[in-house]
């Protein structure tokens, strides 16, 4: 086993060609290529979403056409095309409303097939915001190819979700909060926290009952959770004690700005220790089973995505149960591809060893593009119920109901087993818990606490699984 410890002597003077001289391990662990897809979706959200921004409008206000004409929201009764689009009934579109501001004033195509979508409580038009009407018209129906970004960006915020957790599932594992990997794991840890702070503000930003209802239940989670700074922080988040348009602009300042940045930092910092491999170890593979784990794994995941299809009904892409095997299948071609092609990855050669890295990655980023972009091509992102548009002005609001994403089972059923406080509570002390392992698990701690503390990692990956489980069982997927 090479000594990564042994890196070339470091002049202040040439920190770039250090950086390619350096001692560092290739593998092709599965575990190291979801590291990779970690980079890899990171950078997919970020194109995609700044592509998106040039046509998002961070606003709860009800929204005009360009000369000043007020919209209100139809619903499509039947079929029909407009403007080059085809409508389903049941759509929802925004129509210019006419000069008493109270009908709508519709197109040709929608005069016999759109009626007005009234509040239930006051019977009166619902305008929809700015920021409605930029997301489900603008960037999904009128922007070439604006469903599909939409898609890769909603659908990519899953998988990248979904690598973080098997990467620092991984992680965890290995026991990689112990030196020299301490670095790694607490950053892992950072990313988490900001990853998740980014789906949820993200899913803030249609400003539909499904985004009302993320800002709420996650801003009240710390005032009711977390003593003294609760209430402040929570007001903080949403610009005031109710949420209202202040709480939007707030959301989407922290998604595309604020957090973007703290992400490219700790991305730095995380992938810099990464890359010299140290965690996934570089153990090459026995060349005489060049097929063994990836390819049992494969095969299942394949039968997986091949048969979920047709024993959920309905059928629901966003399911873990369908998103995992489509997230695992590429990785583990990637790995057979590679071994195939490229043998093991043994060499600790450094600049060598980083292209070889870099290539073998690439033949999974690859893979792992093809399955995203036919998911959302063949499955466009969708909020179903919870994208009706949210208009302050009217009582709707209180229809509003959250169904949390896959990811968030877990937590969401805790919530229903005991009050917020004591949810807030286990969930804060776990995350000291996890930051303060490479405080607490030293070298020099006895054998038997550190097998303690691992084996108390493990139970809390265990009870992260069950209840995840559970309140899958309970939504119904
Ligand atoms: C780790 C990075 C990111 C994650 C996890 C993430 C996640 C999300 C999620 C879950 C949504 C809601 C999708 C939906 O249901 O419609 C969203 C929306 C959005 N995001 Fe991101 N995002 C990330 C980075 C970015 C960046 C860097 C930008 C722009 C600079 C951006 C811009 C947007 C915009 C404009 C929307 C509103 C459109 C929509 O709802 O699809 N995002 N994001």
């Amino acid at each position: 086993m090479a000594d990564f410890s042994q890196s070339q002597p470091q002049t202040q003077s040439q920190p770039i060609r250090q950086f390619f001289r350096e001692l560092v391990p290739a593998t092709d662990t599965l575990l190291w290529y979801f590291g990779g897809l970690v980079l890899f979706f990171f950078g997919v959200m970020l194109l995609s979403g700044l592509l998106m921004l040039f046509h998002y409008q961070p606003s709860a206000a009800p929204t005009t056409a360009p000369d000043g004409t007020p919209l209100l929201l139809a619903r499509i009764t039947d079929t029909t095309t407009w403007l080059g689009v085809e409508y389903l009934p049941g759509q929802l579109v925004p129509v210019r409303a006419d000069s008493s501001g109270g009908n709508a004033d519709f197109p040709t195509p929608l005069r016999s097939a759109a009626e007005v979508v009234c509040d239930s409580a006051t019977g009166r038009p619902v305008h929809p915001s700015a920021a409605w009407v930029s997301i489900e018209h603008v960037v999904m129906r009128q922007t070439e190819f604006g469903s599909l970004v939409r898609s890769v960006h909603a659908w990519g915020a899953q998988l990248l979700v979904a690598s973080l957790l098997i990467w620092f599932g991984g992680l965890a594992w290995q026991g990689a909060w112990r030196k020299p990997n301490s670095a790694v794991w607490s950053s892992g840890l950072l990313l988490i926290l900001l990853v998740l702070a980014s789906a949820w503000t993200g899913s803030v930003l249609p400003w539909d009952r499904l985004g009302y209802a993320a800002a709420w239940v996650g801003s009240s989670l710390p005032e009711q959770g977390i003593p003294v700074v609760g209430e402040p922080l929570a007001q903080a988040m949403r610009g005031g004690k109710e949420v209202g348009g202040g709480a939007l602009t707030r959301m989407a300042a922290a998604h595309t700005a604020l957090l973007p940045i703290a992400l490219v930092l700790v991305l730095i910092f995380h992938a810099s220790w990464w890359r010299r491999g140290v965690v996934s170890g570089n153990r090459g593979y026995d060349p005489s089973k060049p097929f063994s784990a990836a390819a049992v794994l494969a095969a299942g995941c394949g039968l997986l995505l091949v048969i979920y299809p047709f024993i959920a009904s309905p059928f629901n892409p966003a399911s873990p149960f369908f998103l995992l095997p489509l997230l695992l299948l590429p990785v583990c071609a990637a790995q057979l591809l590679n071994r195939l092609a490229g043998g093991a990855a043994v060499s600790v050669t450094s600049s060598q060893a980083s292209s070889d890295g870099l290539y073998r990655q690439l033949v999974c980023w690859l893979l792992v593009a093809g399955a995203l972009l036919t998911l959302a091509i063949a499955a466009p992102w969708t909020r179903g119920e919870g994208g009706f548009p949210i208009d302050l002005t009217q009582s709707q609001l209180a229809a509003t109901q959250l169904r949390p994403e896959w990811y968030l089972l877990g937590f969401y059923q805790l919530l229903e087993w005991c009050s917020a406080s004591v949810a807030m509570a286990f969930l804060l002390s776990v995350l000291l818990f996890l930051s303060l392992l490479p405080l607490a698990d030293r070298p020099a701690s006895a054998a038997k606490g550190r097998g303690a503390i691992r084996w108390m990692v493990y139970a809390l990956f265990l009870l992260f699984l069950f209840l995840t489980l559970w309140g899958y069982m309970e939504v119904g997927g």
